[in-house]
């Protein structure tokens, strides 16, 4: 494989609006960012994916851009911007921003104009159709909910095509003149010195428009059309031309949010030539222990997790880089998601990360996941605030549900979770803001913030600090990062375990979701213990096998695997 400045990524995901109020007015900024580049640095990040804070009228909190160019006041100027990231440069830290092009907001110069004009010039940037019969062109239903389509106010039977909220209209990637403006934005940011972009939804840019309603999965006679959305034929051509004229020049990270990627599209996807150089590892995105499936059973979950996500890597193949990441900005907190109530304690939230951290690829870690954020459930539906959150609450009535069923699934289920204000310290707000904040404080950030972790030794955090200080070691990195993929263990229930391998280092990662001690078959020599969540503070990590783990060499030919453990072994 062909060695990229980003191969090593080890990157830093924040949700600017919920990391670090400067300015008092209870919503996050550039500043802030700033303000906290040290305690990313610490962390040991080299890249920060900076999530939208261009100018937006804030319907879905930055994801509809109402200028492309510009910096929304409530994040800060450009001047800001350009000094976050010489700033963040000074550090050897590269700044990602989120490209949003599937759509742009409805409050776009483009959008307005066009609606002035639909069969116009700007009319041609996005997707107006004439409806059938008093209804909409069909019966697609937006992911955020209802119909796909909105009516186009003064105008009878003219619509517009919206796969998200009805203010975040399609744009329309057939029309080579709104690629030209688009490719323009993206050479402009680039040329300030960005380290590349994420890119939003970017598996929707094509559509198949085969205007045909389809049997509807829902009373309401729509139809999630996703084949008709998502990775449509043609995709990668439009993709292809915007990694020419854009990202190749520049040797951009692109990381693209591309959903369901074909085996036999790998190559032209993450490949050395491929469209991005990574797409996030979406296999675990429906894996959540309180949901239906699996009923609180963690250990049921870790196995299918770990079949998932093995094999994602063996499609891969070593052809490209997957991005492994646990939670994000549309997630629930990982230590809830992944882990039933019971199943919550020291070693199994230290365990739970290290599960494909090691694996082939990028990683990235989000705001807060350091210290071991957690879900905020709510009281009443009104405290929550995304506008996806109220589709799903309406669905799931629409399913049968009572209120307070669909209240209580909201409470495990809402992307929300992952946007409450990051918490710093124990005194007001947790230290994100003075001001009363935009979305309530987790009340758990009296104990829970990063404050109180940063010191100890024994803290989630310093366990998090020690982790990528192991992936990023001299003597490990190139085996971290091109050495081989080998399953270890993959029949045996509650253990996710595998090894990287290249001509100078073998490394064993091994991880356990079993509440009792497991005992596994093991031949070989632990020459070293990188990482043991059982192990305390500073001695993690610096002791012989002999001297530390005489049981693991020492019991001839058996592993001993304590409840939730994680162990990385360089072998010997
Ligand atoms: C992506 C973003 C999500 C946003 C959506 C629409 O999935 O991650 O937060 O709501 O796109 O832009
Ligand atoms: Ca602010």
């Amino acid at each position: 494989m062909l060695k990229k400045w980003w191969h090593n990524t080890v990157g830093y995901q924040i949700y600017p609006k919920s990391f670090q109020d400067t300015n008092q007015d209870g919503i996050g900024d550039l500043c802030g960012v700033i303000r906290r580049l040290d305690e990313i640095a610490q962390l040991g990040a080299n890249v920060i994916w900076l999530c939208p804070v261009f100018t937006s009228p804030m319907v879905d909190n930055g994801y509809d851009i109402s200028d492309y160019m510009g910096i929304d006041p409530s994040f800060g100027t450009m001047d800001d911007m350009k000094e976050l990231i010489a700033r963040a440069d000074e550090k050897g830290i590269k700044i990602l921003m989120d490209l949003v092009v599937n759509h742009s907001s409805d409050r776009h110069e483009w959008f307005q104009k066009a609606l002035q004009d639909p069969c116009g010039e700007y009319g041609k940037y996005y997707v107006f159709r004439e409806g059938k019969d008093g209804n909409p062109p069909n019966n697609w239903r937006s992911i955020f909910g209802g119909s796909a389509w909105e009516r186009v106010e003064g105008r009878d039977n003219l619509y517009y095509l919206h796969i998200f909220t009805k203010e975040q209209p399609d744009l329309n990637w057939e029309n080579p003149k709104l690629r030209g403006e688009i490719y323009e934005i993206i050479t402009k940011w680039m040329d300030m010195g960005l380290g590349g972009f994420r890119l939003d939804a970017i598996s929707h840019l094509k559509k198949n428009y085969s205007y045909v309603n389809l049997p509807p999965d829902g009373p309401d006679g729509y139809k999630l059309a996703f084949e008709y959305i998502n990775n449509v034929d043609g995709l990668s051509e439009i993709l292809r031309e915007m990694k020419e004229r854009t990202f190749l020049p520049t040797d951009a990270l692109t990381i693209g949010e591309y959903d369901q990627m074909r085996p036999e599209e790998v190559e032209a996807v993450i490949g050395e030539n491929g469209n991005f150089c990574s797409v996030f590892d979406f296999s675990h995105t429906f894996h959540d222990v309180n949901g239906e499936k699996w009923k609180g059973n963690t250990r049921a979950l870790f196995n299918d997790y770990r079949d998932k996500l093995f094999q994602a890597q063996r499609v891969v193949g070593g052809r490209g880089m997957l991005c492994n990441f646990l939670e994000n900005h549309d997630k629930p907190r990982c230590i809830d998601r992944f882990l039933a109530a019971a199943d919550q304690n020291r070693y199994s939230i230290r365990m739970l990360p290290v599960t494909n951290f090691f694996f082939p690829g990028i990683v990235f870690l989000y705001q807060g996941q350091e210290i071991g954020m957690r879900n905020y459930p709510k009281v009443r539906l009104e405290e929550y605030v995304d506008k996806p959150t109220y589709a799903i609450y309406d669905r799931l009535l629409m399913q049968g549900k009572s209120p307070e069923e669909a209240l209580e699934e909201l409470n495990h289920a809402s992307r929300e979770h992952g946007r409450t204000p990051m918490q710093w310290n124990g005194e007001k707000n947790g230290g994100f803001s003075e001001a009363e904040p935009w979305f309530a404080v987790n009340p758990n950030y009296t104990w829970l913030n990063y404050e109180a972790q940063k010191e100890d030794p024994d803290s989630l955090l310093n366990f998090y600090k020690r982790m990528v200080a192991v992936r990023r070691r001299a003597d490990l990195e190139e085996t971290f990062i091109y050495g081989e993929f080998l399953p270890r263990y993959e029949k045996e229930d509650g253990i996710l375990a595998y090894e990287r391998k290249d001509e100078k280092n073998r490394v064993l990662v091994l991880t356990s979701a079993r509440s009792e001690t497991a005992e596994l078959p093991f031949e070989g020599k632990v020459g070293e213990i990188l990482l043991d969540n059982y192990a305390v503070g500073e001695k993690d990590g610096t002791g012989t096998a002999e001297e530390t783990y005489g049981e693991l060499t020492g019991s001839g030919n058996r592993l001993i695997v304590k409840p939730f453990q994680c162990l990385v072994l360089k072998l010997g």
